[in-house]
């Protein structure tokens, strides 16, 4: 391949270019990012999953009952569990499958109703071996008919054997009236990302921070819309004290607890530096329940006090509602996304009738500085609105689908707001009514993935940004595979995927301003786009090879950059097609950096291999 970059032409690109997309699934933020490790803390339940004891079990000779008290711990929390018996009792959770434990500061509160004179034991213990690992006497300020919160800190003194290991909050039955206590939201947090309260877990904000986002779509996803229209996301019930927040049905097979609520996910933002693309509900559940022109306009409404909560001054009545929660300063919305499919579920003709143009006529009129998006491109946007296009398939298509957007002419900008190869190449492409989806990204469908982002590079103009999703997974519970993440307990555990690796390499090297390439040659086996950093004043050639016979040799030469000048040249190989990084398993992308020089007539020279992805940075 002989590949010249021109000085000038070409496109000026987004500076959103790769982000995240994060839904309640797969116990990506319960049980995952959302650093709590009590499992079911507050035994939350709804008509889809009832409230229940999992992950709960009794110590010492005691009896646990659920129970729904004329004195609640709140309406939000209204399931509250009794315990019971003789001597020393008490109950015990196993974390969501397993607990982390290490030299650390563990930050614990409970509630407890009951009139008890002694004092509790906090405890953090081996599953295996039984043994204490850290404890601690939290005395009882407990009374007859009053909630009374108790907070306590567990610091072990060195790291657990493995992370099956138990929390347990034990109390003397014979000091506690009647022999029995009633607790309700047993909490455990151990670090968070810059310890925040209510925080993210660390590991996983570092692989993302190591990728460097630039968005964050949420929340969902499917989970935006819920099964039925009730039990939507709703963003007033993820505020304030936790036990103010009730928890939903997740459409996704269980309970969320609301605990990482639209505060967390602009905090989220905030701490990695990400653009917020806020999805509001659209008035479609997946239940197909669609909500009339008629009512339309309270859910628009709705919409409407979000953003106003988030973006409005003290003066404003919501923002004057986040300070009351203690966030004084407003923050910045500029991307507000209407609904998320809303061309499947018999969504479409509806969208587009009336759903869409009320939410986009009434946020473009209070707030013209945001671009709203329609969660589909399956209909004609109007003035500035943008699109959102997904895509789940295999490898192949995605290469196929290259030169997609060059294609694309309408004005309207789209985000990528789901891009995941899923399934193993076959010959027919994805099969939806065959679930065949491969457990973790593998090496050619991260290679593809590749190969469909150079495509949307080279059209930055058009494209508001890209990300995977499904984002996240707890290995030991999840409904859909594969995602950018994948973990258990353990943080040591923690997979970056092999797709993190591409999304990595290309958004540390940002193109702001694409220029045409020329070549003799056709795309296929090798793909690439070019452009500057305006900020680094580097040139930047990016390339993908897909399916080659034979390592391909490349000269590359930019318009205006003289022999010696130096790159460097970063190339991702794996050991083979189907190399893919697991939970707890040694990561496969091999990511290899040399510096090369501009030869005569400032010709970069040099080859790729097979299944590789690669850039070429100057100096
Ligand atoms: O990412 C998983 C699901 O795929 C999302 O919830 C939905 O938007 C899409 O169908």
């Amino acid at each position: 391949y002989t590949i010249s970059v021109a000085k000038s032409g070409g496109n000026v690109t987004t500076s959103t270019q790769y982000g995240v997309m994060e839904e309640e699934i797969n116990h990506g933020g319960e049980g995952g990012l959302y650093a709590e490790l009590i499992r079911n803390r507050a035994f939350q339940g709804s008509s889809l999953y009832p409230s229940n004891l999992d992950a709960w079990s009794t110590v010492g000779e005691s009896t646990m009952a659920l129970q729904n008290l004329s004195k609640p711990l709140s309406s939000a929390l209204p399931t509250s569990v009794k315990v019971s018996g003789k001597g020393t009792i008490g109950l015990k959770n196993e974390g969501w499958w397993g607990i982390d434990v290490r030299p650390q500061k563990y930050s614990g509160s409970f509630y407890v109703k009951g009139s008890y004179k002694g004092s509790f034991k906090a405890s953090l213990e081996s599953n295996i071996t039984g043994k204490t690992l850290a404890s601690v006497e939290v005395t009882s300020k407990s009374v007859a008919n009053e909630w009374v919160q108790h907070e306590f800190t567990l610091t072990p003194k060195s790291k657990a054997a493995n992370v099956n290991n138990t929390f347990s909050l034990t109390f003397d039955a014979s000091k506690a009236t009647g022999g029995s206590l009633d607790f309700n939201l047993i909490s455990l947090f151990p670090p968070t990302w810059n310890n925040r309260p209510n925080g993210l877990r660390t590991d996983l904000m570092q692989a993302m921070s190591d990728m460097g986002p630039t968005f964050l779509r949420f929340p969902g996803g499917n989970n935006l819309e819920g099964e039925t229209i009730d039990t939507r996301w709703k963003w007033n019930e993820t505020l304030g004290p936790l036990k103010d927040r009730p928890g939903r049905p997740t459409t996704w097979g269980y309970e969320e607890t609301g605990g990482m609520g639209l505060i967390e996910y602009m905090q989220w933002c905030d701490d990695l530096g990400m653009e917020p693309i806020l999805a509001v509900w659209s008035g479609l559940a997946l239940n197909e329940d669609i909500v009339s022109e008629e009512d339309i306009g309270i859910y628009v409404e709705d919409a409407l006090n979000e953003i106003e909560f988030l973006t409005g001054s003290v003066d404003t009545e919501y923002g004057a509602l986040r300070a009351k929660y203690g966030y004084p300063d407003p923050w910045t919305i500029n991307f507000v996304e209407v609904g998320n499919e809303d061309n499947l579920n018999n969504g479409l003709d509806s969208y587009i009738a009336y759903r869409f143009a009320a939410f986009y006529d009434a946020i473009t009129e209070k707030y013209p500085s945001i671009q709203v998006l329609a969660s589909t491109i399956d209909m004609t946007l109007p003035g500035s609105a943008g699109g959102d296009f997904h895509l789940y398939d295999v490898p192949d298509n995605f290469v196929a689908a290259f030169n997609q957007f060059d294609q694309y002419t309408d004005a309207h900008r789209i985000l990528l707001g789901e891009i995941a190869a899923t399934e193993y190449n076959n010959g027919v492409g994805i099969d939806w009514s065959d679930y065949h989806f491969s457990l973790y990204p593998w090496w050619i469908g991260s290679v593809a993935e590749a190969v469909f982002f150079l495509g949307a590079e080279r059209n930055a103009d058009k494209i508001i940004g890209t990300t995977y999703a499904p984002y996240f997974m707890n290995i030991n519970s999840y409904e859909w595979s594969p995602t950018m993440y994948s973990f258990d307990a353990d943080p040591d555990d923690t997979a970056r995927s092999t797709s993190w690796h591409v999304y990595s390499l290309f958004n540390h090297n940002h193109i702001t301003n694409t220029l045409p390439t020329t070549s003799a040659d056709a795309y296929g086996p090798l793909y690439w786009v070019a452009g500057l950093n305006n900020k680094t004043n580097s040139h930047i050639w990016k390339g993908a090879v897909y399916n080659s016979t034979e390592t391909v040799p490349v000269s590359l030469t930019f318009e205006g950059v003289a022999k010696g000048t130096k790159a460097d040249l970063t190339i991702l190989t794996a050991p083979d097609a189907f190399s893919m990084n697991g939970v707890g398993e040694a990561n496969l992308v091999n990511s290899k950096t040399t510096t090369i020089k501009a030869g005569k007539s400032g010709v970069f020279s040099f080859s790729l291999p097979n299944l590789s992805v690669a850039v070429l940075t100057t100096n």
